[in-house]
């Protein structure tokens, strides 16, 4: 990227896309210094298209075979992701398992946000595991993607108190009010230049994350 060059982000959807505002948000309020080149679906129906078209931004939809696109489902993401030279590719709320071999062609270059502390809870109902686990935190996490699912190295997690009550709703309401802060955050440093992947790990200023950054938002919410 030479200077003056906005840096390019992706975002690829399926749903509400709360996430993908977010971040489109803080873009436009020069709090990431980026623009959202894209927002991508793989859904016709995502509610998230009309709320980034509304925020002028470009969105594109790449249906899967079953949902009536063509047999390439992966050659047709990544040729949309192509026309629009994303420095970086964001997940959000994206419900498709892409294969290793995109995933190891986009490496160091796309992050997801997932709905708990990882490692723990990978996968699905995350809330609804956490309850019914008893455990008394909870949150999200930033990641890179790799091969893996839901297992690449985390950059930065949020924390959030479960509270005597919670329900399925109220705690992921909790948490995700949390993602709509950490997810821009993250992307703010690789805006920056500060967030790089170097040698199957994310390093920070310089400085190889043996640990994930943690934001704790659990004692906001007692206060
Ligand atoms: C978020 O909770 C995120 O953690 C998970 O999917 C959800 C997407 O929500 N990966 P939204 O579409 O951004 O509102």
């Amino acid at each position: 990227m030479s200077a003056g060059t906005p840096f390019r982000l992706a975002i690829l959807i399926s749903g509400r896309g709360s996430n993908m505002i977010a971040i489109a948000r803080a873009c436009l309020a020069g709090s990431i210094a980026a623009r959202v080149a894209v927002v991508i679906s793989d859904r016709a129906d995502a509610a998230g298209l009309a709320g980034a078209a509304a925020l002028g931004i470009e969105t594109a939809t790449v249906l899967p075979p079953r949902a009536g696109g063509g047999a390439a489902f992966e050659p047709s993401l990544a040729g949309a992701l192509e026309a629009h030279r994303p420095d970086m590719i964001a997940l959000a709320g994206f419900m498709r398992i892409l294969s290793g071999r995109f995933v190891d062609h986009h490496l160091g270059r796309m992050l997801n946000i997932h709905p708990s502390l990882l490692p723990a809870y990978r996968g699905l109902h995350t809330h609804a595991r956490v309850l019914e686990a008893g455990d008394t935190q909870h949150g999200a996490s930033v990641h890179f993607v790799t091969a893996e699912l839901d297992g690449g190295p985390v950059v930065l997690q949020s924390k959030v108190a479960v509270e005597p009550g919670d329900t399925e709703a109220t705690l992921s309401a909790r948490v995700q009010a949390t993602e709509h802060i950490i997810y821009p955050r993250v992307l703010a440093w690789c805006a920056q230049r500060r967030l790089a992947w170097r040698e199957g790990a994310a390093w920070l200023d310089g400085r190889r994350l043996d640990a994930p950054m943690v934001e704790d938002f659990r004692a906001a919410a007692r206060s």
